[in-house]
């Protein structure tokens, strides 16, 4: 296994459209087990193949959650680091949405190609989806919550779409404009 290189905006890449998988191989299952690492070391709870640079039609998530959800939030990175999470890792290969709810959810959304940004994206709250696993077999289900918010900003990149191009163009350019200066002050 081997942690990839995450692209980040502006790179064209992230525009690209991604293929269908025709047939779930080896070589896929290797770069889902890399695609994992490279999730679980950024860290972030969703990656699609094109952000390592690879335009199939393949994402991987883990939602991650805190072991124990009643736990006060963590004040120090130490005390970050002892929170055990329960690992729930799903692959989505050719994910299609058959159905969507008008009822809609709202999330703080963040994206490992637009590092350490956030803003707040409207989306169906419910779906219905069908997928292969990286086994080949296919699943269809309805999913919501935060895995349902996660697997559709996980399908935009699948079409070169990013989470930023569902804000206004005042909220775009504010969260571009504080990305260009945090970049500037690592540069620093
Ligand atoms: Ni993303």
């Amino acid at each position: 296994m081997a942690i990839l290189d995450i692209i980040e905006i502006p790179d064209n890449r992230l525009r690209q459209i991604s293929k269908p998988v025709e047939r779930v191989t080896d070589e896929h299952r290797a770069l889902i087990a890399d695609m994992f690492e490279t999730m679980y070391d950024a860290p972030g709870i969703g990656l699609a193949a094109i952000q390592v640079g690879v335009p199939e039609r393949i994402l991987v998530i883990d939602l991650q959650r805190p072991k124990d959800p009643d736990a006060p939030e963590a004040t120090s990175e130490a005390e970050a680091e002892k929170i055990e999470y329960v690992h729930d890792p799903k692959v989505f290969i050719n994910p299609v949405i058959t159905w969507e709810s008008d009822e809609l959810s709202i999330y703080n959304e963040g994206c490992l190609s637009v590092p350490a940004q956030y803003a707040d994206v409207d989306r169906p709250a419910r779906i219905r989806a069908t997928w292969l696993d990286e086994t080949g077999a296919a699943h269809d289900a309805e999913l919501d919550g935060l895995l349902a918010t996660c697997l559709q900003h996980e399908m935009d990149h699948l079409e070169g779409i990013l989470f930023i191009d569902h804000l206004s163009k005042l909220k775009r350019d504010m969260l571009l404009k504080k990305l260009e200066k945090s970049r500037r002050a690592k540069a620093a």
